[in-house]
């Protein structure tokens, strides 16, 4: 990977000229992205992820943290303990920039030897699994970071929605047996072009299905205004 997201977000933090990301998947046409938009306060952030930092406690992990701002928030607002992870160099390294205490280049599936309270995965935390079969990869490393009454935080979409109404009002989903909400991503940015990269957004009856598959209980917490919502899986 050529880390072009982790580019812009370094671009927009050391005032390199920034320019916004261009991204376009397999269902939608290209579109604008705005960096500025990962550069988030508190006050600025859909209300799923607020309510999402209002139920953190002790000690927390912040999984593809991205430029930090949740970790920022957290720690500044709040002083409690996060370790940031990522696995984009440059978005760590723009992490430190903005005063990250503990970010650090890491896959969330090496990561190892130390457990949290609460792991937030949040803008489409799910989308890192990539693909439906991966959810029993990913559930289960979340679930084995997890200390004793701890939780996990992340936000999805059903993307349903996405899908036309044929004359009949149904929908039209691919039915080659993909999950509908399988997409492929691709982002480019200052006339470059990132691989392509599975993206996941799971609706919130496939999660719980896979959170209980994985022996964990799932939780509903609020929906939001788009098909999304926040939902809180525990032990
Ligand atoms: C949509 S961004 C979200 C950024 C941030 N959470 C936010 O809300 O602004 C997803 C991030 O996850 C990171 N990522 C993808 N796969 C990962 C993995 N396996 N482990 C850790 N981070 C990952 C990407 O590099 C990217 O920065």
């Amino acid at each position: 990977m050529k880390d072009l997201f982790g580019k812009a977000m370094y671009d927009f933090q050391t005032n390199n000229s920034p320019e916004d990301i261009i991204t376009e998947t397999s269902i939608s046409e290209e579109d604008e992205m705005s960096v500025a938009y990962l550069f988030r306060a508190y006050d600025e952030m859909p209300k799923i992820e607020q309510k999402a930092l209002q139920l953190v406690y002790g000690k927390i992990l912040d999984v593809g943290c991205g430029a930090g701002s949740h970790s920022l928030s957290l720690q500044n607002d709040r002083n409690l303990d996060v370790l940031s992870i990522d696995i984009s160099e440059k978005a760590i390294e723009t992490c430190n920039l903005r005063g990250v205490k503990n970010a650090q280049v890491q896959n969330l599936l090496n990561l190892e030897g130390e457990k949290f309270d609460t792991i937030l995965l949040l803008m489409n935390g799910v989308g890192i699994f990539g693909k439906l079969e991966n959810c029993n990869t990913f559930l289960s490393k979340l679930k084995s970071l997890l200390n004793p009454g701890g939780q996990i935080l992340l936000d999805s979409s059903d993307i349903i929605y996405m899908f036309d109404e044929d004359e009949d009002g149904g929908k039209w989903i691919p039915s080659n047996n993909d999950y509908y909400g399988e997409l492929t991503f691709n982002i480019s940015y200052k006339g470059e072009k990132e691989e392509t990269f599975d993206w996941l957004y799971l609706d919130y009856n496939t999660l719980q299905n896979a959170a209980i598959a994985n022996g964990l209980k799932c939780e509903l917490i609020l929906e939001g205004e788009h098909y999304d919502y926040l939902a809180k899986l525990s032990i």
